[in-house]
């Protein structure tokens, strides 16, 4: 197995939750509303499998790794710009929370920021997958030799192993009384 293919199969379920996005994000914009649950739902998975899980296993070793090896010039440019990418899918995020928050304090027009940080999203993640999958994924594995593919394979292992324990430390180490003063 291909380190990648562990990548690819967390785009699967990203893809599947895209897909939920569509269909909210369509029933939202027509009933002018926010569906604060599923925008909760999504928020987390989000920020926890698509960013800290998905993305960093990406950035911090998979680029990291790349970035050393002897990749094609336009490969590199791939690669700035998945990063780049990564900022803006980011972004989208954000104005999804930032909508959220609007609802949460009472403002009757948040659909309409939320709507957009999804459709944001759904216009990007796609075709970010596929320049990943179809570009960058063959170019980088063909740099590396089978025991840096399966070293590879174990780093991405132990960063999900270790995030499990992060989520929860940072939890616990975040979470305070409602109206409690933030510092
Ligand atoms: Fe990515
Ligand atoms: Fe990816």
């Amino acid at each position: 197995m291909q380190p990648v293919e562990l990548l690819m199969a967390e785009h699967r379920l990203i893809l599947k939750m895209i897909g939920q996005m569509r269909g909210q994000s369509e029933r939202m914009e027509l009933l002018q509303s926010v569906n604060a649950a599923f925008v909760d739902a999504a928020l987390d998975f989000l920020r926890n499998y698509a960013d800290r899980c998905h993305h960093a296993k990406e950035e911090s070793i998979l680029f990291h790794l790349a970035a050393k090896k002897p990749l094609p010039g336009p490969m590199r440019r791939v690669m700035d710009e998945l990063t780049e990418e990564h900022a803006r899918l980011r972004a989208h995020v954000g104005e999804l929370a930032a909508g959220r928050q609007d609802n949460r304090q009472g403002d009757p027009d948040a659909w309409r920021k939320v709507v957009a940080g999804l459709r944001g999203l759904i216009a990007l993640c796609p075709a970010h997958f596929r320049k990943e999958e179809e570009q960058f994924f063959p170019a980088a594995m063909e740099t590396l030799s089978p025991p840096e593919q399966q070293d590879l394979i174990e780093r991405f292992h132990e960063a999900d192993r270790r995030l499990i324990h992060e989520h929860y430390a940072l939890l616990v180490c975040e979470w305070r009384p409602a109206g409690a003063p933030t510092k």
